[in-house]
């Protein structure tokens, strides 16, 4: 079988990452560590997109180089990503120059093919978007509204590629092929577009004049490329695309790789660039309908029903809410509140409960008086074949049920379901231990049978809960395994998931708090520290 091969948006480096960038890179590195579990091999591609008219206006504004303003801006979001646990395969930099090499080469390919050629267009063009402006773009007045800023009227000379030539067999394909966007319901909107700009060409020159911190044309040195073509062909560049032809080496095999499984964008992405330049720049190139990449569209964190902003001073930063809140309770917040495919309101109270009272009271708390009961009472040691009951068939049940239905929900990006089938085996045992008092067991010898039982059954719920919850919380459902006293064998899967992963006679660690709770300094939650 083909490897699972995701990649994510290449994040712009013309500003820090913030809280939507996070859970972006999050939710894809939770779907690859699912996969991997689930036994598929796994190739995960993130980076960052570092040209264009923003980031040379940025770097100028800071009175440095593009390339080094860049470097720098790019260090933030690697060093994010290392701190959130996020571990990709490979991160593409469109700097690179292997990268521009292939941008280059396909360039040249299209040029000879026919499918570019050299106008002159006169139109309105929006000086703050840098883009020129069609009738669409007129408000409900016939006017260009406000986010255009200053509207000029333009005349200039660019290259155009032959979008339109494409787009019947693009409409064609989305409609044969209802799982090239999920969530499904996005379809729509892109056939709409299709149907409004039908005839339109996509310029992909910007002349040097202009923008000169892009990649050349290879046929006409007046012009740069357009960030667009060049970021999108980031997912082909580094799986290996042209790579003999382009002299690059150390990158995948792409025929192995190819198609994509899943490009994980934001919805503000999707049309035109992704569901429209995307295909038909690659149907231009060539690739048939089995090698167009599928794409996994999420909504977006807004903050009090607002988008995040500069001007709102709004801006959530990842950073600092992983060091109050260990980046694996962030990790377990963006996954748990949001329903891929659709927006959610970031809030501190939401995630200061998640973590205080799920984490640390739900699942920290389990653990802890399961080994420290289990360490007490059996000097950690587990005995299997106890006096058994219906409530342990019952809690068993509840673990069997969860990691059945889990491998689905998960699969079908539907996260936030997969950590609720995880969470059934927390509730359930976190009420098992009232059920059955092991405190009380313990006092009376006549119910050790009983007690050894109720310890196994704990014991063998958590090291489950650890497998189900690793993918988004890795490295605390290390710890978990760690005071269970448990790893996870070679090369274990999903499917090896049984009643009956601790033998008997198996020695447990000794519990430690996993999840300090973080105190509220204010109402807002902010100021929050983890108390020590
Ligand atoms: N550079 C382009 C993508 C090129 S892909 C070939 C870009 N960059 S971005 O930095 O603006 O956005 C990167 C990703 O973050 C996008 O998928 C975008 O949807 C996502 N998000 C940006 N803000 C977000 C939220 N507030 N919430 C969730 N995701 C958001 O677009």
């Amino acid at each position: 079988m083909k490897p699972y091969y995701i990649t994510t948006a290449i994040d712009y480096t013309n500003a820090a990452p913030h809280i939507g960038h996070a859970y972006e890179k999050v939710l894809a590195d939770v779907m690859a560590r699912f996969q991997r579990l689930n036994g598929r091999e796994v190739y995960f591609l993130t980076g960052v997109d570092q040209h264009g008219q923003k980031v040379q206006k940025k770097a100028q504004e800071a009175g440095k180089e593009p390339q080094q303003f860049v470097d720098e801006i790019t260090a933030h979001f690697t060093a994010l990503w290392e701190k959130l646990g996020v571990k990709y395969d490979s991160f593409a930099l469109t700097t690179a120059p292997p990268h521009k090499r292939v941008v280059q080469a396909i360039l040249t390919r299209l040029h000879e093919a026919g499918q570019l050629y050299k106008a002159s267009r006169r139109g309105h063009y929006s000086v703050r978007q840098e883009q020129f402006l069609t009738d669409k773009e007129r408000g409900e007045d016939g006017k260009f509204g406000d986010e255009w800023g200053e509207v000029i009227e333009l005349e200039e000379s660019n290259w155009y590629f032959k979008l339109s030539e494409h787009v019947d067999w693009l409409k064609g394909y989305i409609r044969s092929h209802p799982d090239f966007i999920f969530p499904a319901h996005r379809a729509h909107d892109v056939i709409n577009a299709l149907e409004g700009s039908g005839g339109i060409d996509l310029c992909i020159s910007r002349p040097k004049e202009r923008l000169t911190w892009g990649i050349p044309l290879p046929f006409d040195p007046d012009f740069v490329n357009y960030v667009w073509f060049d970021a999108l062909v980031n997912y082909i560049s580094y799986a290996g695309y042209l790579a003999d032809e382009c002299g690059n080496t150390g990158l995948p095999d792409f025929k192995t790789l190819w198609p994509a499984n899943a490009h994980v964008i934001g919805k503000d992405i999707l049309s035109p660039p992704h569901a429209i330049y995307w295909p038909t720049m690659l149907h231009a190139m060539g690739f048939s309908d089995a090698d167009i990449p599928r794409l996994v569209v999420h909504g977006w964190w807004n903050v009090k029903g607002s988008k995040m902003s500069k001007s709102l001073g709004n801006v959530i930063d990842p950073n600092v809410l992983a060091d109050t809140f260990t980046p694996d309770g962030l990790r377990f917040y963006l996954m748990k509140d949001i329903a891929t495919g659709y927006d959610a309101d970031f809030s501190d109270e939401r995630l200061l409960m998640a973590y205080n009272k799920e984490l640390g009271g739900g699942l920290g708390n389990l653990l802890n008086r399961s080994l420290n009961m289990a360490n007490r009472y059996r000097n950690g040691v587990v005995k299997i074949g106890g006096h058994d009951d219906d409530i342990c068939v019952s809690l068993r049940e509840t673990v069997i049920e969860a990691y059945t239905a889990y491998p689905e929900k998960m699969e079908s990006w539907a996260i936030h379901e997969g950590i609720e089938e995880a969470w059934k085996i927390v509730t359930a045992a976190n009420g098992f231990i009232e059920q059955t008092q092991p405190f009380k067991l313990a006092k009376d010898e006549s119910q050790a049978a009983r007690l050894d039982a109720v310890l196994h059954h704990l014991a063998e719920s958590l090291a489950h809960v650890s497998v189900l919850l690793d993918p988004v919380m890795p490295v605390m459902c290390g710890r978990i395994r760690e005071q269970l006293g448990w790893a996870l064998p070679d090369s274990f899967k999903l499917t090896d998931l049984r009643w009956g992963l601790l033998p008997d006679g198996h020695q447990l660690g000794l519990g430690t708090p996993l999840f300090p709770r973080v105190e509220v300094a204010s109402e807002e939650g902010a100021g929050a520290k983890a108390r020590p």
